[in-house]
């Protein structure tokens, strides 16, 4: 039986940190931290992960703002509300949530927000501290997350194997520089590596992160006892259950710890998000 890794109880332990914090924040008459979040279009998916935003933000008491612009909205008008943002004195941080429609180049909209406010860790000058060890560097929520569960349980990283299964901006990259930064030697595996060779790679991680979106890809094949297995990934079965990369069922017995899905990275996420909100609030004031 392996250690269940619950990350919804340590976003909530990490969620009533930060509200005290903000508390007393405003107790002291200073204002609360802003968090800017812009939804282009209605996609469902995205709409709940907007919505969940904003849910975090108040029950932490930290203000929010909402910007729902039109599927049609030209890429212009995007970077005109951002523009405003970036100098808005309320705001300290700004996320476009993604994806966006194909008449917007998704890199301009990511190189526009400043980075002192790029709470989702995805502008080339955070990517870049982010790459170079710097710990000044604001750093995409899903793996961040995923980082403070690794600490959260004593999992130790240094001199580890760890390998990384996807390469996306979002998750796959910046968790192979985090982990690279916690001393693992670390592996990271994409759709061009052969799939007959993806088995014995992971076979070799004492830390593996699956962030593909494919359900079930991981058996027990991938896996070895001492294993320490963070699931990333989310789709939905036929039925309507919501699961992850990992077949759970068969490789949880067989694994030292696993993040479960839902209630593992998912909701580790938002709480970084308000942890990256915080930060940039304490260095603005700080300024
Ligand atoms: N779409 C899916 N995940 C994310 C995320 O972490 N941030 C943004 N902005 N969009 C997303």
């Amino acid at each position: 039986m392996a250690i269940i890794i619950d990350g919804a109880k340590l976003a909530q332990e990490i969620r009533t940190e930060i509200k005290a914090e903000v508390e007393e924040l405003i107790k002291s008459n200073r204002r609360a931290p802003g968090l800017a979040v812009i939804q282009v279009g209605d996609d469902p998916a995205s709409t709940i992960y907007v919505r969940n935003k904003f849910k975090a933000c108040a029950e932490v008491g930290m203000e929010s703002f909402g910007f729902t612009l039109e599927d049609s909205v030209s890429e212009q008008e995007v970077l005109r509300l951002i523009s405003d943002l970036n100098t808005d004195s309320r705001i300290d941080g700004i996320l476009c949530q993604l994806p966006l429609p194909t008449q917007i180049d998704q890199n301009k909209i990511i190189f526009a927000i400043a980075p002192d406010k790029d709470v989702d860790g995805f502008h080339p000058y955070n990517v870049g501290l982010l790459l170079m060890g710097n710990p000044e560097a604001l750093v995409a929520c899903t793996p961040l997350g995923c980082m403070e569960m690794l600490k959260a349980y004593g999992i130790p990283t240094r001199g580890k194997r760890a390998v990384v299964i996807g390469r996306s901006n979002i998750v796959g990259r910046p968790m192979a520089a985090l982990l690279l930064s916690a001393d693992c030697t670390v592996t990271t595996t994409h759709s061009h590596t052969p799939a007959e060779d993806l088995p014995g790679i992971c076979r070799e991680a004492d830390i593996l992160v699956a962030a593909t979106g494919k359900a079930g890809l991981i058996t027990p094949d991938f896996i070895n006892s001492d294993q320490v297995i963070l699931d990333v990934g989310i789709s939905r079965t036929a039925d309507g259950k919501i699961v992850g990369d990992v077949d759970f069922a068969t490789v949880e017995p067989l694994v030292k710890a696993i993040t479960p899905v839902p209630g593992g990275v998912g909701p580790m996420t938002i709480a970084m998000l308000l942890k990256n909100t915080l930060t940039s609030y304490r260095r603005r004031m700080a300024d």
